[in-house]
């Protein structure tokens, strides 16, 4: 399942006055593997918030094909977060209480998904980053890269439009990162999953097809 995503003139102001985006209007086309860039500030995690229904913009618009999100409606919110998108973050937030299928499989419980199919599910994603043999292992029982592919495994489990990552090698050491980029290209080529990443590292935008660079909270023709 993909879509294409785009967003039309989005703005979002900040209480205390701070314009994080400005008339930010990009397209990403189903199976394209973008990298967000942009220096500390720019509005890159603000825009990856709004994408995934976290935050809703002060103005424009948002549209998963033609279907515009309405950040007003809740349900459509939640409906969003849990099969539209999957979220990676730098700190692979993983629920450290359970184990690593157990994490892959959580976000199905919302989906009132059978236990058996739910296994199924996030066995073959487990397999899928590598990490069949550890199925049964606590967060704590991981290294930095094995939890963030434990955590990508989780953001493919509700078969998402979009994987949004937001800086997924911040905490990892270089040989590490580039095991991840690659792992991320290879699900995006095999899977036809979306993904717009964002990175601080420049030799990491080289893994994408296309950069889209934000200053100041606008986009950088
Ligand atoms: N909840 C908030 N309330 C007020 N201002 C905010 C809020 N979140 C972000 N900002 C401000 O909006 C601007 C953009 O922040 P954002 O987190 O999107 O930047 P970023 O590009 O992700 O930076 P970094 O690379 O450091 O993660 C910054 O000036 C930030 O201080
Ligand atoms: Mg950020």
């Amino acid at each position: 399942m993909t879509a294409s995503i785009r967003t039309e003139s989005l703005t979002r102001q900040f209480g205390n006055g701070v314009t994080a985006l400005r008339d930010v209007s990009i397209t990403i086309a189903p199976g394209e593997f973008v990298a967000l860039i942009g220096r500390s500030g720019s509005g890159k995690s603000t825009l990856m918030n709004i994408l995934g229904g976290l935050d809703a913009p002060t103005r424009g618009s948002v549209y998963f094909d033609d279907d515009e999100v309405d950040y007003a409606d809740r349900k459509r919110l939640i409906h969003l977060r849990r099969t539209e998108v999957g979220f990676v973050f730098q700190q692979f937030n993983l629920i450290p209480t359970i184990t690593a299928i157990e994490n892959v499989a959580y976000p199905l419980l919302f989906n009132y998904t059978p236990w058996e199919e739910r296994n199924q599910q996030a066995q073959r994603l487990l397999k899928l980053v590598g990490l069949a043999d550890r199925a049964d292992h606590l967060p704590h029982e991981l290294s930095g890269g094995e939890q963030q592919r434990v955590a990508i495994a989780r953001a493919l489990v509700g078969d998402p439009h979009i994987v949004l990552a937001d800086e997924p090698t911040g905490n990892l050491d270089s040989k590490t990162s580039a095991e991840i980029y690659r792992l991320m290209r290879t699900i995006n080529q095999d899977q036809q999953v979306t993904f717009l990443v964002v990175t601080h590292e420049r030799e990491m935008a080289s893994y994408c097809d296309r950069t889209i660079e934000l200053r100041d909270g606008r986009v950088v023709a």
